[in-house]
C-alpha cells in the first residue's frame, strides 16, 4: 500500500498511530539537528519530522531531499510541540522512520505554494506545476462539484445527456469558426461547434423532449478575462414548454446548486428585467444589480439651455455616485481621460458637485441655474455628497458607455462585492438587431429564436422599423453583471425558419446550402421546443468569487489563444499539409518553416 492517509488527514485523534503518507516535498528546514518538511497531496499539508537521534542513513535521505521530489514515508503521528492554527493537521507531526524517494524533482522554475512568486508566462508554461498549487485545485474541485450538482439535478428532472459531434458544418453564434480540413474528402473541411444548438434541436424533432450536455463549445473570437477560444456550456432543450417552463426549471437548478456547492440562499423568484428597462436604466444587457447608481434620462430637462453640446445631442443621460461630490479637479479630469478611451468612447464628461455643505458647483455652471441643476439631481436621485456624471451622444450608445463608467465606479468604490450573489433574468429581448456597418439585420441570440407570437404580424412586415420593434421569448440568466447563461423559445416550422432567413438577408439558396438539414426536419414533425446554455466556466469563476475563468479551466489558452505548454497551435509538416491538399500563404516563422 502506496499510503495509508492523505496529507490532509490526521489529527489530534490519530496520536501514537503508524501511517504511511506519500506526496511532494514542499519545504525543508532544519532547525538545531532535526529536519522538518511540508509533505504536500491535493488533500493538504503534513509536516515530518526527522530527529537528531535517527539513524544516519535516514537523516542522510532527508538532507538529500529538494522542493517537489516525490517521497513515501513511514511513521508515528505525534502531538506537535509547536502547534499550527493555520494548519488543519497542524497540531500534529510525523515522527518519520523510514523515507522512500520516489522521484527526484529538478528545481521548479516557481514556488508552488498557496500565494506563487511565477509570472503568468511561467505558469502557463508549467501549467501541470501550477496546478499542484492549492487555489487552482479548490478551482478544479468547485468545478468537478458544480458539474456532479448540474447532472444529479438534470438527471432527477427527466433530462438525458446525449453526446453531439465536434466535426460539423458551422453553426452560427456570432463568432468565427474553428475549421478542421478532411483528408478523406479533399477541399472541404469541418467546422467545430460553436455550440450543439441545431444537434439539440434537431434531438426535439427526433423525441428526445429533455435534452443536456456539459459540452465544449470553439469560437474564435477575441478573447477576454471570462472568454476561452474553447469553453464548456451546460446546453439544456426541452419540448412541449413554454419560456415560463424553461425559466422554472432553470431557476430550480440554479438556487439548488447555490445551496449545495456554496451553501447559499438565494431568493426565488429570481427578478426579471425586460431588455429596454436593463439598457435604459443600467446600460447593459447583464446589469449588475449588486448596487444603484442607475441611469437616468435627462434629455428633455436639459436640452435648451444653449449648451451646444447638450443641445444638439439625441441623448443626455446621468448617474449619481454616492459620496464623491469631493473629488478634486485631478481625479475627474482622470475620470474624464477614461471615458474618452477607445474602450469608452465618450466625447467629454459633465460634472456636478453636490456638496456636503448644500452648495453646487458643475462643469456647466454658465448654462445652467442653480435651480436647474437641483432640477438635475434630483431626477438623479441624487443628495448632498454625491457627484452627478453626464454623458451624451447617440442613445443605446451614451446608455452604453453611462453603463461602463457606473461599472468602473461600482469597482472603485469596492460595492462588487464577490461574495454577494445578485442573479437576475433579463427577458424581452428585441429578435433582431439592425447593423449600420453591414446594412442588414443580425439575430441577437441566434437565427433559431422565435418571434414572440403576438410580433408575428411586425415579423412578416418588410418595414425596418417594424422588424427592430419584434420581441422574442429570449431570456438571459445574468449573475454580477455576467452573462452566465442565455436561451430562447425556437422556431419550429419551416416556413417561419425561411422567413427568419429572408430577414437577415440570407437567400434561399444559402439557406438551404447551410441549414437545409434543420429546415427539412422541421417538415417532419417538429414540436414546439426551447431551452438554453449556461457557460460553465464562468460559472464556476463566479461561484468560485473570481471573474477570470483561466483558473477554473485545468489546461486554459492564454489571450493570444496560444497554450504555450504544448506550444500549440504550431506548424504542421508538409507531408500532412499535402495529405490534406493545404497550402499556407503565412509568412515563415524565425525557424524558417
Ligand atoms: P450563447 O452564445 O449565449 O448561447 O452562449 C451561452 C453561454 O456560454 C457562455 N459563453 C462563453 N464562455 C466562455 N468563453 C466564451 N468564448 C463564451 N461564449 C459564450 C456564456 C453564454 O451565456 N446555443 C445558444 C444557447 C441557446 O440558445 O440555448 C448559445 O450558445 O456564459
Amino acid at each position: 500500500m502506496y499510503r495509508t492517509n492523505t496529507c490532509g488527514e490526521l489529527r489530534l485523534e490519530d496520536r501514537g498511530r503508524k501511517v504511511t503518507l506519500a506526496g511532494w516535498v514542499q519545504k525543508v528546514r532544519s532547525l538545531g539537528g532535526m529536519t522538518f518538511i511540508d509533505l504536500r497531496d491535493r488533500y493538504g499539508i503534513t509536516q515530518l519530522a526527522v530527529g537528531a537521534d535517527a539513524d544516519e542513513e535516514l537523516r542522510q535521505t532527508a538532507s538529500q531531499l529538494g522542493r517537489e521530489f516525490v517521497i513515501q514515508v513511514n511513521g508515528e503521528v505525534l502531538e506537535r510541540q509547536s502547534k499550527n492554527p493555520k494548519l488543519p493537521t497542524g497540531d500534529i507531526e510525523i515522527k518519520v522512520d523510514g523515507i522512500n524517494i520516489l522521484n527526484k524533482a529538478q528545481t521548479p522554475p516557481f514556488t508552488i505554494e498557496e500565494n506563487s512568486d511565477g509570472g503568468d508566462d511561467i505558469r502557463a508554461k508549467y501549467r501541470y506545476l501550477d496546478l499542484r498549487r492549492p487555489p487552482l485545485q479548490k478551482a478544479l474541485a468547485l468545478r468537478h462539484r458544480l458539474a456532479h450538482e448540474v447532472r444529479n439535478f438534470l438527471d432527477s428532472e427527466g433530462f438525458m445527456e446525449i453526446e453531439t459531434p465536434y466535426l460539423i458544418k458551422s453553426t452560427p453564434e456570432g463568432a468565427r469558426d474553428f475549421v478542421v480540413p478532411s483528408r478523406m474528402n479533399p477541399g472541404t473541411f469541418y467546422a467545430l461547434p460553436q455550440s450543439p444548438q441545431t444537434f439539440k434541436q434537431l434531438l426535439m424533432v427526433s423525441g428526445y423532449d429533455r435534452y443536456f450536455q456539459i459540452v465544449r463549445c470553439f469560437r474564435d473570437e477575441d478573447l477576454r478575462a471570462d472568454r476561452q477560444p474553447e469553453f464548456t456550456q451546460i446546453d439544456c432543450e426541452m419540448s412541449f414548454v413554454e419560456q415560463e417552463d424553461v425559466l422554472d426549471t432553470f431557476e430550480r437548478m440554479m438556487v439548488k446548486m447555490f445551496k449545495n456547492a456554496l451553501g447559499v440562499e438565494i431568493s426565488s423568484p429570481i427578478p426579471r428585467m425586460s431588455w429596454y428597462d436593463a439598457m435604459d436604466n443600467y446600460g447593459s444587457d447583464k446589469p449588475d444589480i449588486r448596487f444603484g447608481m442607475t441611469i437616468h434620462d435627462l434629455s428633455d430637462r436639459v436640452k435648451g439651455a444653449g449648451f451646444g453640446v447638450f443641445d444638439s445631442a439625441e441623448y443626455i443621460g446621468g448617474i449619481a455616485v454616492p459620496g464623491c461630490a469631493s473629488y478634486t479637479r485631478k481625479q475627474l479630469d482622470e475620470l474624464t481621460e477614461w471615458v474618452k478611451r477607445p474602450q469608452v468612447g465618450a466625447k467629454g464628461l459633465v460634472y456636478v458637485r453636490l456638496n456636503e455643505d448644500g452648495s453646487i458647483k458643475s462643469s456647466v455652471d454658465k448654462f445652467y441655474t442653480e435651480e436647474q441643476l437641483r432640477g438635475i439631481a434630483a431626477a438623479c436621485e441624487a443628495g448632498a455628497g454625491d457627484l452627478l456624471l453626464l454623458l451624451c451622444g447617440e442613445k443605446r450608445k451614451t446608455q452604453t458607455q453611462l453603463g461602463v463608467l457606473r461599472i468602473e465606479l461600482g469597482n472603485r468604490l469596492g460595492l462588487r462585492n464577490p461574495a454577494v450573489f445578485a442573479p437576475l433574468w433579463v427577458v424581452d429581448f428585441p429578435l433582431l438587431e439592425w447593423s449600420e456597418e453591414d446594412g442588414r439585420f443580425y439575430a441577437m441570440h441566434h437565427p433559431f429564436t422565435a418571434p414572440k407570437p403576438e410580433h408575428l404580424p411586425l415579423f412578416m412586415s418588410d418595414r425596418k422599423e417594424d422588424l427592430e420593434r419584434v420581441c422574442a421569448n429570449a431570456y438571459d440568466f445574468v449573475l454580477n453583471g455576467t452573462e452566465l447563461g442565455g436561451g430562447s423559445i425556437r422556431i419550429h416550422n419551416a416556413e417561419m425558419q425561411e422567413r427568419m432567413f429572408e430577414v437577415l438577408g440570407i437567400s434561399k439558396e444559402e439557406a438551404e446550402y447551410k441549414f437545409g438539414f434543420i429546415i427539412n426536419a422541421f417538415k417532419f414533425g417538429a414540436p414546439p421546443h426551447g431551452g438554453l446554455a449556461f457557460g460553465f466556466d464562468r460559472m464556476c469563476a463566479l461561484f468560485g468569487g473570481q471573474e477570470t475563468i483561466r483558473d477554473y479551466i485545468a489546461f486554459p489558452k492564454n489571450n493570444q489563444g496560444r497554450d504555450v505548454m504544448i506550444d500549440s497551435p504550431s506548424r504542421i509538416d508538409a507531408a500532412q499539409m499535402d495529405e490534406l491538399f493545404l497550402v499556407s500563404t503565412a509568412p515563415a516563422d524565425d525557424k524558417g518553416i
